[in-house]
């Protein structure tokens, strides 16, 4: 018999964070590598959001805190809401989690029963999958191609709706295409759930902040308020603050669903750490300037990056409305010859190659449920973007017909 339990078969371990610690020990071992597999800002944490830290240690803010969110945390994710989105949501509305993505799971292992169905839009995040198998719930992929802009469609939508749906998990913009839904386009979807009242939506709003081109951030509640009592509403600060390892994401949404929520943290991870609920209220409280500053730097990396791929033989990449990936196509390269002789035949193929010829670190497409692409992450300086666009532009003229 063995030690592990059968839930483990179902499940793999985060690809993203593989690729990132391969890329490490890569460089660890002396070679020269450029990782563009890591999905966090290279700027660092604001330095008023980390005094508000260093004050909450000082002032004994160092005890257990109410398992889903201090009161003081609640009240500025009250306020986020209401200025950002239009939301109204009260204290009792909103959970906070170690990051987004114990909120995700919380949310799931707190509405899923065996065989209950959740729509998730390929390409998607490389977890919503895995949670939803851990909750034994099933995965329903729609598949989202360049062509449509990686967007759900709302005829897709609507196929892929049966009696057994739960949730719709939206994410925009997305990791990994960076695809942003417009007002339009986001109520052409919500008029399809208007229709299916056992269906509800689970909008992951990370990257709301990583908008470019003027585009308006848009959120199903908003934009369909009869949506309000079936949807939740999950945020955090890690994407827009630069605050990913302080590990504090949130979620508003229907007080009963709120509270199973807190239910399941209350017997795995209890409150998030203190004082980095301290700081999330400065993040969310202080000044925002700074968020379209760095927004700004990432759209002209954003713009070098998908110039250049363009100029590589083989690929073919979209310009993304927001977050900070491009998710191009390697298509032209499957079938190609490497100059050591090996015949490219997935995407999986083409990141590995980059890998060892040239020491560029991407994702795989696969492992985001659209293929054959690669995912790269341009949360990284300029230089490094350049030269790691040029090896990928070689590493394409050197493949053989
Ligand atoms: C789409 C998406 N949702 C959720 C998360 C999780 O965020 P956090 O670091 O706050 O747990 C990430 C992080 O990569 C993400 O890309």
């Amino acid at each position: 018999m063995s030690i592990i339990a059968s839930r483990l078969s179902r499940i793999k371990p985060s690809p993203t964070i593989a690729v990132t610690q391969k890329a490490r020990e890569l460089a660890a071992a002396g070679r020269d590598v450029i990782g563009l597999g890591a999905g966090e800002p290279d700027f660092d944490t604001p330095d008023n959001i980390k005094d508000a830290a260093i004050k909450a240690i000082q002032a004994g803010d160092t005890k257990y805190t109410a398992v889903d969110g201090t009161p003081a945390l609640k009240k500025a994710i009250c306020a986020k809401f209401e200025r950002e989105n239009g939301l109204n949501y009260a204290p009792d509305q909103i959970t906070v989690g170690v990051g987004g993505k114990q909120v995700l799971y919380n949310a799931l292992m707190a509405t899923l029963n065996p065989g209950d169905e959740v729509i998730i839009p390929a390409p998607y995040w490389v977890s919503y999958p895995d949670m939803v198998e851990l909750a034994e719930g099933t995965p329903v992929f729609v598949s989202c191609p360049a062509e449509q802009g990686f967007k759900l469609q709302p005829a897709d939508l609507e196929k892929a709706i049966t009696p057994k749906t739960k949730w719709l998990i939206l994410n925009s913009p997305s990791n990994p295409s960076g695809a942003a839904y417009t007002r339009d386009e986001m109520k052409a979807l919500t008029d399809v759930l208007v229709k299916h009242p056992q269906v509800w939506v689970m909008t992951d709003d990370m990257y709301e902040h990583l908008l470019y081109d003027g585009i308006e951030f848009v959120t199903p509640a908003q934009v369909e308020p009869a949506l309000y009592d079936r949807t939740l509403t999950v945020n955090g600060v890690s994407k827009s603050y630069a605050m990913t390892g302080w590990r504090i994401g949130y979620a508003g949404g229907p007080k009963a669903l709120i509270k199973a929520m807190g239910v399941i943290q209350s017997q795995s991870t209890s409150n998030p750490t203190s004082i980095a609920q301290a700081a999330a209220v400065e993040a969310l409280n202080g000044p925002q300037d700074f968020i379209a500053e760095r927004a700004a730097v990432f759209a002209q990396r954003r713009d070098l990056v998908v110039s250049m791929l363009n100029q590589a033989k083989g690929i073919s990449c979209p310009k993304p409305e927001g977050a900070f990936y491009v998710y191009p196509s390697c298509a032209g390269t499957i079938g190609k010859t490497t100059p050591d002789g090996k015949v490219i035949e997935t995407d999986e193929d083409f990141v590995t190659y980059l890998l060892e010829s040239e020491g560029v670190a991407v994702v795989q497409g696969s492992a985001f449920g659209l293929a054959p692409h690669f995912r790269i992450s341009y949360a990284t300086s300029t230089e490094a973007l350049e030269e790691a666009c040029k090896r990928i532009q070689r590493a394409c003229g050197n493949l053989k017909d």
